[in-house]
């Protein structure tokens, strides 16, 4: 059955790598996917490789087959904010995208869902695309919390965006016990969530929830997103460790979207 969206995978490369090797990454990761067209490919290296990253990724000036993204931002365009990043900075070195609500911003640095909005809808002032992140823990799981959870948290950071912008998103479903633990979401969990999802998109925006691009993010590896995308409402990959390796994460995009 065709793919009615773009697949699209991103890889997350954390808090990792100097310039040389998010470079080296970056290429090898370019070369193993240029010859692909039907899927969308990103990569979010530290901020401090951005610039040199996405010159890497530029052929003549020109956008080649993958794009940069960034791993957060500031909501505010300048001023007395140390250590903040605008949008449209990230949008001056190249980004196409950034990373928003990851889980470990949301639990290591307090971030909340109305700064997951102030900082989406900043991002798309800016002409970036948010891949806006949300996930429930294993305690919420276990209490059967799941889906109210991810309600909250999307309608938080969704709040007041228009249906132009609604359509510019991306959001990721990871599950917070499946980031880095080796224990991936089974594919009817990850679209019991995905469907949830689309389903509360649609009630507001009925003519945007069919297009908008809902990754599954939380141990992707390369032999389990054929069975994620084999789901209706998965469209792709927000990928953390198995994107540190050009080999697993080429090897991951082709899987993901060859079916
Ligand atoms: P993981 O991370 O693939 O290493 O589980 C995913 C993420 O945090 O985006």
């Amino acid at each position: 059955m065709a793919r009615t969206r773009r697949a699209f995978f991103c890889g997350n490369w954390k808090l990792n790598g100097t310039i040389a090797e998010s470079l080296a990454l970056a290429t090898d990761v370019r070369n193993g996917v240029a010859s692909l067209r039907e899927v969308d490919v990103a990569v979010a290296p530290s901020f401090t490789a951005l610039h040199a990253v996405a010159k890497r990724l530029q052929q003549d000036g020109v956008d080649g087959p993958v794009m940069v993204a960034a791993q957060d931002c500031f909501w505010e365009e300048k001023g007395a904010f140390t250590g903040a990043v605008a949008p449209s900075q990230l949008a001056d070195v190249g980004c196409k995208l950034v990373i928003l609500g990851h889980s470990e911003r949301r639990q290591l640095f307090g971030e909340l869902d109305a700064a997951v909005n102030l900082k989406s809808r900043a991002a798309l002032r800016a002409g970036l695309t948010p891949i806006i992140c949300v996930g429930e823990t294993l305690a919420e799981r276990d209490a059967g919390e799941t889906l109210g959870r991810i309600q909250a948290q999307l309608d938080g950071a969704l709040a007041d965006m228009t249906d132009a912008e609604l359509e510019r998103i991306v959001i990721a479903y990871e599950p917070v016990w499946a980031i880095g633990t080796g224990r991936n979401a089974t594919p009817g969990q990850a679209q019991e969530v995905h469907r949830f999802i689309r389903t509360r998109v649609a009630m507001r925006a009925p003519a945007v929830a069919p297009k908008l691009r809902i990754l599954y993010g939380g141990s992707v590896k390369p032999d389990n997103i054929r069975a994620l995308m084999a789901e209706e409402d998965v469209d792709g990959g927000l990928v953390g460790g198995a994107s540190l390796s050009a080999e697993s994460f080429i090897r991951l995009v082709k899987e993901g979207s060859a079916s």
